[in-house]
C-alpha cells in the first residue's frame, strides 16, 4: 500500500480545524501519525472490526497513518464535545476521501497507551482516531434487514448493511 502524503494528512486537519464547534470553543487538537514505528505502535492501540470474527487487517494492508483528535479537558463542554469531535472526524474522512484516501474512524482504542505513544499532554483526552489509507478493498454497502451487523464474505469482501432512505427519511411528521 501506498504511503499517504502529508500534505493530505494536513488539509484533513485544516478541514477539522475549520469544522464548526459548539460555541465556537474549538476545544480540539490533532496528531498526524505518518509512517514508521509511530504507525505501528497505533496499530497496536486500535481494534478493527469488532463485530466481525476476523479482526485485524491482513498483512500489508494495515492503515499508514493516523489523525488522532484530542479533546482540551478545559475547553470541553459535556454536552457538546462528543458532537465536535464527531464532525470533525466527519470533516477528516470526506477530506481524505476526495482524493482517494480511505478511512476508518476508530473508537475502540486504547486511550491510555494512545495518549503514551503520542506524548500527550494530561489537559487531553483522545477522543477518537481515524485511521487512514490508499484502500485494498472495495466495502459493498446493501440493503439493511433486520442484523446490521457488517460482515465479511467468503471472498474476504466487506458488506456494509445500511437502513433504506425509505426507512429512515420522514417527511413533515414522523
Ligand atoms: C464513533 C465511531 C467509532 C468507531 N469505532 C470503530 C472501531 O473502533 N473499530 C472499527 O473497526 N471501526 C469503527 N468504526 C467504524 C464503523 O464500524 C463503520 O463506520 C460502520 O461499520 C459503517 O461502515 P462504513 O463506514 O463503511 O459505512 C467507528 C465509527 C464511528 C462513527
Amino acid at each position: 500500500m501506498k504511503p499517504v502524503p502529508f500534505s493530505l494528512l494536513k488539509n484533513c486537519v485544516n478541514a477539522a480545524r475549520l469544522s464548526p464547534t459548539a460555541r465556537n470553543t474549538q476545544p480540539l487538537d490533532f496528531v498526524i501519525v505518518n509512517g514508521g514505528e509511530q504507525v505501528q505502535r497505533m496499530n497496536e492501540a486500535v481494534c478493527f472490526g469488532g463485530v466481525v470474527k476476523q479482526k485485524g487487517r491482513k498483512e500489508g494492508e494495515e492503515p499508514k497513518a493516523f489523525i488522532a483528535i484530542l479533546a482540551n479537558k478545559e475547553k470541553s463542554d459535556e454536552k457538546y464535545i462528543g458532537m465536535d469531535v464527531g464532525i470533525a472526524a466527519e470533516a477528516i474522512v470526506l477530506t481524505a476521501w476526495e482524493k482517494g484516501v480511505g478511512s476508518c474512524i476508530q473508537g475502540a482504542i486504547e486511550r491510555e497507551r494512545i495518549k503514551g505513544v503520542l506524548g500527550i499532554p494530561n489537559e487531553f483526552n483522545v477522543s477518537l482516531v481515524v485511521a487512514l489509507g490508499f484502500p485494498a478493498e472495495k466495502p459493498v454497502v446493501e440493503k439493511a434487514t433486520k442484523n446490521l451487523d457488517y460482515w465479511i464474505d467468503k471472498k474476504g469482501e466487506l458488506h456494509v448493511p445500511k437502513r433504506s432512505l425509505k426507512e429512515v427519511l420522514h417527511k413533515d411528521r414522523f
